[in-house]
């Protein structure tokens, strides 16, 4: 039975108001401490974090990195006490991390190595201890995976042509992982990291032309995030490990530049974070795109595993990748990950839908390139241009696709479609056009997981001004309260005590009341019981934080939540945060918050 006990479950806590202080808010009865915030040296020479922002690129790569997202928890032999904390950095803020903000172009190398250290994942051993709190521990299985560590291709796309560099001529090997955002795990015991907004990293010089699909349909552009290409070193050669993010034709043919050096990314990487030596590997049969997270289906003996994951952009779609082996004890992801379907969804506007096979070697795949002007010359083709492939299949454009949650014991996925302001034309499950707010859309597959068709229904939409949602009822009925009302939903945690987590990423003038939606208080996370629709507003987060990903211990007893980019106006030397440490004139920091219930019990109920 559930921990609910007889009957429904029920929340156990009172909602917490919205709000717009510098804390972190949680229920009475309950206590929130921040641990491993950015900078908590955690391998190698333990270099302390420098309150000045004066650590350097090398102390960085031992440190936490920056902008904690999703998380995992992996017990030690079972425990709820004593794990691996596995989480994502998924970028940056230039104005917080360096000492007095980025220097001007070309910066000096130490600043560039510095941001790549920042990125990346954390792998961290923790316990609770004899006085019930959670503490570090460092006994060599503490690891830093970052821009600059090597990982290796697997599944259709390794060896082919679009991934040959000059440092794999061989298309095998690539080096870092970026923007990772949402989480991933398997039934056997490996955490999946998931590749999102890292076309912004890439300078497109102007010799790539005509610019290829695989660039243009993903946005890789003259525009760029932190120009990692554009350092000096006091006129010494600058290392290709930074140089490759200027996507240019400099050599005879690809084993001698990185032209495609983007195609290394946008796909669903693997490791074991028990084995702090295995070598991460990019799973490229899971598709290649805007990934914003990966969830898997609880595994079944003698079927195949199944996971969805969110294209998180505008008018991007919803993906479920279905291993052609069946599960057994013993399988890893080499023998599930690299050979298997994708599939791309349409939501239908009768509540039915399809799964439509990303597989060049596909009946119907075939029949659709025969009709199209978009075409394939093989599954790698296929895969590196999975946008380009779900185009032609006629998926249905969404509402910006973030995490999505499956219900433990039914198997129903609910899926956070964050906003679109800008989408023009609606379709019954997009319903509304100028969406600013949000909705969670759901689906029960036909049958088992595997199935090709679904039927689906809006849980919730976001906004807390009845005129904004006039006309939009979701299924339940429910409209939001004060108890609960949000915008912007991101992340999610299915628990099975029967509890949806629903994380919020609104924007800084949401969250400020300046948009035309109202007043929504900084980001929150709130607990929902679908069953019964009841929802509640759980915790609010700092100021101008977002509150992403979130994991329980197996026993429930210990939430481990993300607060990323705290103060994210600021500017150097003013700070508009200074959480963790709420100290007036500190830099602010992201981190993971440690939830407990004072009496010691279950989470949320
Ligand atoms: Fe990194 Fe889609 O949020
Ligand atoms: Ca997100
Ligand atoms: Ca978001
Ligand atoms: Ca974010």
């Amino acid at each position: 039975s559930r921990p609910g006990g007889v009957g429904q479950p029920r929340l156990g806590f009172d909602a917490v108001p919205a709000g717009r202080d510098d804390t972190i808010k949680v229920p009475a009865g309950y206590t929130a401490r921040p641990f491993l915030p950015w900078g908590t040296p955690i391998l190698g020479s333990m270099p302390a974090y420098m309150a000045d922002g004066s650590n350097t690129g090398d102390e960085q790569a031992e440190q936490m990195g920056s902008h904690h997202d999703g998380i995992h928890f992996f017990p030690i032999n079972g425990s709820s006490e004593h794990g691996i904390l596995v989480m994502n950095h998924e970028y940056i803020d230039r104005n917080v991390i360096h000492a007095a903000g980025p220097s001007a172009r070309p910066r000096p190398l130490d600043e560039a190595r510095k941001e790549m250290n920042a990125h990346g994942i954390a792998i961290v051993e923790v316990q609770k201890g004899a006085n019930g709190e959670w503490e570090l521990l460092n006994n060599g299985l503490n690891r830093r995976l970052t821009a600059f560590t090597e990982m290796e291709l697997a599944g259709p796309v390794r060896g082919s042509d679009f991934v040959r560099t000059a440092y794999s001529p061989a298309g095998t090997h690539t080096r870092g992982t970026l923007n990772n955002c949402g989480s991933g795990f398997t039934p056997w015991g490996t955490y999946l990291i998931s590749e999102e907004n890292w076309a912004g990293y890439f300078h497109l010089d102007a010799s790539i032309d005509p610019v290829p699909r695989e660039l243009a349909r993903y946005s890789v552009t003259g525009w760029q995030n932190y120009h990692w290409y554009d350092v000096e070193d006091g006129g010494a050669p600058i290392d290709d490990a930074f140089t490759r993010f200027q996507t240019a034709i400099t050599g005879a043919d690809a084993t001698e530049d990185f032209r495609n050096e983007p195609n290394n990314f946008g796909w669903i990487v693997e490791f074991d974070p028990y084995d702090p030596t295995s070598v991460p590997k990019k799973r490229t049969a899971m598709g290649r795109f805007a990934h914003e997270g990966v969830v898997p289906v609880p595994a079944v003996v003698g079927q195949p595993v199944v996971f969805y994951s969110g294209d998180d952009s505008a008018n991007e779609y919803i993906y479920k990748y279905v291993s052609n082996a069946n599960y057994a004890e013993g399988m890893t992801g080499d023998d599930l990950l690299d050979d298997g379907t994708l599939y791309v969804a349409r939501f239908n506007d009768d509540g039915t839908g399809e799964w439509l096979a990303l597989d060049f070697d596909d009946v119907d795949f075939q029949a659709d390139m025969s009709e199209s002007a978009i075409k394939f010359s093989s599954q790698a083709d296929v895969l590196v241009n999975t946008r380009s492939a779900a185009d032609m299949r006629g998926a249905t454009p969404m509402d910006r696709p973030e995490w999505g949650a499956v219900n433990p014991n039914t198997n129903e996925v609910y899926f956070t479609l964050t906003n679109n302001s800008g989408r023009q034309y609606a379709n019954r499950a997009n319903p509304r056009v100028l969406n600013r707010t949000g909705h969670i859309i759901r689906w029960k597959e036909a049958g088992a997981p595997a199935a090709t068709t679904f039927t689906w229904d809006i849980f919730v939409f976001g906004g807390r001004d009845v005129e904004h949602l006039k006309g939009y009822v979701p299924s339940t009925g429910q409209h939001l309260t004060e108890e609960n009302y949000f915008a912007s939903p991101d992340g999610l945690l299915y628990d099975e005590s029967g509890i949806l987590w629903i994380q919020t990423d609104m924007s800084g003038n949401q969250q400020a009341g300046l948009t035309a939606d109202g007043d929504f208080g900084n980001n929150a996370m709130l607990a929902a019981i679908p069953e019964t629709g009841e929802i509640k507003r759980f915790l609010v987060g700092p100021m101008d934080c977002e509150v992403t990903g979130v994991v329980l211990t197996p026993d429930h007893r210990t939430m481990f939540v993300n607060i990323q980019h705290p103060g994210d106006r600021s500017q150097p030397g003013n700070f508009t945060s200074n959480w963790p440490s709420e100290i007036p004139g500190d830099r602010p920091r992201s981190a993971t918050v440690i939830i407990t219930k004072d009496d010691g019990g279950v989470i949320g109920l």
